[in-house]
């Protein structure tokens, strides 16, 4: 490996937590669905992990910027194109919005979405994502794990993206 390409593996990797509508109540709301751990606590594991996660996928240098609101134009202007990737969990805009899906699409940076309740073992309505087709994949049913194992994904798309941009060596 060159020493550019060395650098660039290693380049410090910017990565947006997105919670959107609702998700500030986790902890309160519906626990039998959602559990008792509240955003706060979601946060303080991903950045206790997020480090291993990275080395353990070949980066290094790792932020990790968090985010909820309830607002879906503050939700869609925080969405910008200075993240490496995006772990999103856009709550009940997933089934929703078409402006989200849209901005994702304009942005092209990967993310992955990541539900913490089986959305497919709960009402039809929630069995459609605006938002999955353009993921570079999704995980959902894991309760405050789904991002856990979701930055994880992420990391490793990232990953394979910096890889896969290296010049092929001559020989
Ligand atoms: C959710 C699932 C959505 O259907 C719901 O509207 C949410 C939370 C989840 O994380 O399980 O707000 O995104």
């Amino acid at each position: 490996m060159t020493k550019k390409n060395s650098k660039r593996l290693q380049e410090r990797l910017r990565i947006l937590v997105a919670n959107g509508v609702n998700l500030d109540l986790l902890g309160q709301r519906e626990p039998a669905i959602y559990g008792y751990e509240t955003l706060q606590d979601v946060e303080s594991m991903l950045r206790r992990e997020a480090s291993t996660l990275a080395e353990m996928a070949g980066l290094s240098s790792i932020e990790l910027t968090f985010f909820q609101s309830n607002n879906e134009g503050d939700f869609l202007n925080r969405l910008t194109p200075e993240y490496d990737g995006i772990l999103l969990n856009p709550g009940a805009w997933t089934h929703t919005s078409l402006a989200l899906a849209d901005r994702l699409k304009g942005l092209a940076i990967p993310y992955v979405e990541i539900h913490l309740s089986n959305v497919f073992a709960r009402e039809p309505f929630r069995h459609h994502s605006y938002t999955a087709p353009g993921a570079s994949g999704g995980v959902f049913g894991f309760g405050p794990s789904s991002y856990h194992v979701g930055l994880w994904g992420l990391l490793l798309t990232i990953s394979k993206h910096r890889a896969n941009r290296r010049p092929r060596s001559s020989v």
